[in-house]
């Protein structure tokens, strides 16, 4: 039975990979090792917690001691590292969070796995989970591909770039078995919502103003996070050690279109009258530097391992927007507390 680490499974992406290893994988045991801050939600996760494959842990990547312990005790065969801060305007108010868990938080598993595994590599993986925007901003031409150089421009996607490079280090300097994918915006089902699209949902539902950063020109490609967590199954299995693979959704939308439609779904769902949810449209304050365009070229994942995306972006936002609408509780919880101060320093009070 091989035991893989995956982390920050109690978060967005994390849940819906952490859920796949568990149903696909039983004859692996998965532990979750997740710091549960503001974005991790054990509610994630309620319909596996009970399956004899799964254990959950709660604690710190930046806590080095404690990973080596947990390293020590489990003896992992892979490690699927997600636990990251993930938000980029919470990286512009507080920077230093990132740098903590995204750069010294990785190092450490680095250090551990390098600790544990270095008499064989054989049989071993660490993956690590990356973003598209270390590649920076493109104008109206180009797309990302696994070549193209790390520009980025957010103390968020620099601590990702800072992390991927360090990854690959291990492997070139230590013989780290190691393999990297980055992956273009994701949308789907328990995405806390501090992001575009649940934050849209949930404000559309309860009339509030809708803050479209500067003109809404800004370009992202969106993809269904369930068809991310089935690239990341693919790569961890049948992806090259020391190679990187793009994941994205060859979907490109302008903000202000995709803010549209989604006001339309809304609309429709709601039974409320056509164009009601976009009169709810504010621009504001745009973010400080907001990278223009992000666009992925996924065609080594998709030519190598098989991969493609499953599902239709206007099919996979309509699936969205029911899940939130039919995980009220879920939604409810999540916004309490906290998040009402997140969101008045991010949205009211500036
Ligand atoms: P998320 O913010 O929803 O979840 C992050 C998880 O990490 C949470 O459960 C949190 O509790 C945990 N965590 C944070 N700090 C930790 C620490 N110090 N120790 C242990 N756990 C900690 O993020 P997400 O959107 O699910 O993103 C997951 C990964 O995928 C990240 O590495 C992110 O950079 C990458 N990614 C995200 C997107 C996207 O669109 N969301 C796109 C490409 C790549
Ligand atoms: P976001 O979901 O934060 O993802 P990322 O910044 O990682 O791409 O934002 C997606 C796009 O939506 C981005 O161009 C910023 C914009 N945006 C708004 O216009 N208003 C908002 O309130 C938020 C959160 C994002």
């Amino acid at each position: 039975m091989k035991t893989i680490l995956i982390t920050g499974g109690a978060g967005f992406i994390g849940s819906h990979v952490v859920r796949l290893f568990v149903n696909n994988y039983p004859d692996y045991k998965i532990v979750n090792l997740d710091k549960l801050t503001y974005a991790g939600n054990l509610e994630n996760l309620k319909d596996i917690e009970d399956k004899p494959n799964y254990e959950f842990v709660k604690g710190d990547i930046v806590d080095g001691k404690f990973i080596q312990d947990l390293f020590s005790k489990y003896n992992f065969d892979g490690v699927i590292h997600l636990a990251a801060e993930s938000h980029v305007d919470r990286s512009i108010s507080n920077p230093m969070e990132f740098i903590y868990t995204n750069i010294v938080g990785t190092v450490n598993l680095l250090n551990a796995v390098n600790f544990i595994w270095k008499k064989d590599y054989k049989g071993k993986k660490f993956y690590h989970i990356s973003t598209d925007e270390v590649y920076g901003s493109l104008g109206k031409e180009g797309i990302f591909t696994e070549d193209t150089p790390y520009n980025p421009h957010s103390p968020y996607s620099a601590s990702k770039a800072s992390s991927d490079h360090l990854v690959r280090a291990y492997h070139d300097t230590f013989g780290l078995p190691i393999v990297i994918s980055n992956c273009s915006n994701n949308y789907g089902s328990f995405q806390f919502p501090e992001k575009l699209i649940p934050l849209f949902i949930n404000n559309i539902k309860n009339n509030k103003p809708l803050p479209v950063y500067g003109e809404g020109i800004n370009i992202r490609d969106w993809l269904f996070v369930e068809d991310h967590a089935k690239a990341i199954d693919l790569i961890f299995h049948k992806g090259e050690t020391g190679e990187t693979y793009n994941i994205g959704g060859n979907n490109e939308w302008k903000n202000i279109d995709l803010i549209r439609k989604l006001c339309e779904i809304m609309d429709d769902k709601l039974g409320r009258e056509k164009g009601t949810s976009a009169k709810l449209i504010t621009f504001v304050k745009d973010r400080a530097g907001h990278d223009l365009r992000y666009a992925i070229d996924s065609s080594k994942l998709q030519n190598e391992l098989g991969w493609k995306p499953s599902l239709d972006f206007e099919e996979g936002l309509e699936k969205t927007v029911d899940w939130y609408l039919e995980n009220e509780e879920w939604l409810n919880n999540v916004t309490f507390g906290d998040y009402q101060k997140y969101y008045n320093e991010q949205y009211v009070k500036r």
